[in-house]
């Protein structure tokens, strides 16, 4: 079964983006761990929001270095409906509807140059991927930030999910911790 890594950052007290963007809980320390993920990657995942955001750059443009790496949106929505969209828009990701039932049937089917899936949505879509695909590995990273303001963004997901504690390292003031279904 494929592996795919889940990657989070989020503030010490759980804020996931700030005013929107993840880029206000993330440091220098994350993007570095986050493109060492990305290495690693045969295929990207991501949600429909994410995808559909046009102030967020295309994950696999031509001439960037993940030109040739397949982009995959999920979806629990209508996915012919997502892959209209994503075609009137000019991106070269692929839509594919999935629920908790088909989820690993979905990732074993999609375009991946490798057995390594790197899932870079938001936390909906994370945790929903991480409660029901048994082959999931959590990769939280915590920054050294306490924020909340009505722009931070916490997952409302009702899901009960048991991890085992896979590893525990810190670079530059940032915790990584590594997390596998138990
Ligand atoms: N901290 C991090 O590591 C990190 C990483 C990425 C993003 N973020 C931040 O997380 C925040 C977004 O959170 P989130 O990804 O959980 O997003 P969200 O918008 O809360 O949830 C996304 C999901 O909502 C569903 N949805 C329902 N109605 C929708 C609509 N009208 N349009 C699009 N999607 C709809 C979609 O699921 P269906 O398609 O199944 O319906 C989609 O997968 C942003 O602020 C982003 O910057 C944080």
């Amino acid at each position: 079964m494929r592996t795919l890594l889940i990657s989070l950052v989020q503030s010490i007290n759980g804020s996931y983006a700030q005013d929107d963007w993840s880029t206000g809980v993330s440091t220098d320390a994350d993007f570095a761990y986050f493109k060492g993920l990305r290495r690693q990657a045969g295929a990207i995942v991501i949600d429909r929001r994410t995808a559909l955001n046009p102030q967020l750059p295309v994950i696999n443009a031509p001439g960037k270095a993940m030109a040739d790496t397949p982009v995959h949106v999920l979806t629990g929505s209508d996915s012919t409906v997502l892959a209209a969209e994503l075609e009137a828009r000019g991106l070269n990701y692929q839509a594919h509807h999935f629920t908790p039932d088909t989820i690993a049937e979905v990732l074993e089917g999609i375009e991946c140059r490798s057995d390594t899936i790197l899932c870079e949505s938001g936390p909906h879509l994370a945790y929903r991927l991480l409660d029901s695909y048994p082959n999931a590995q959590l990769h939280l990273s915590m920054s050294p930030l306490y924020s909340r303001n009505p722009g931070s963004h916490f997952c409302r997901l009702d899901a009960d999910i048991d991890l085992r504690l896979d590893g525990v390292e810190s670079r530059d003031g940032q915790v990584f911790i590594r997390y596998s279904k138990a």
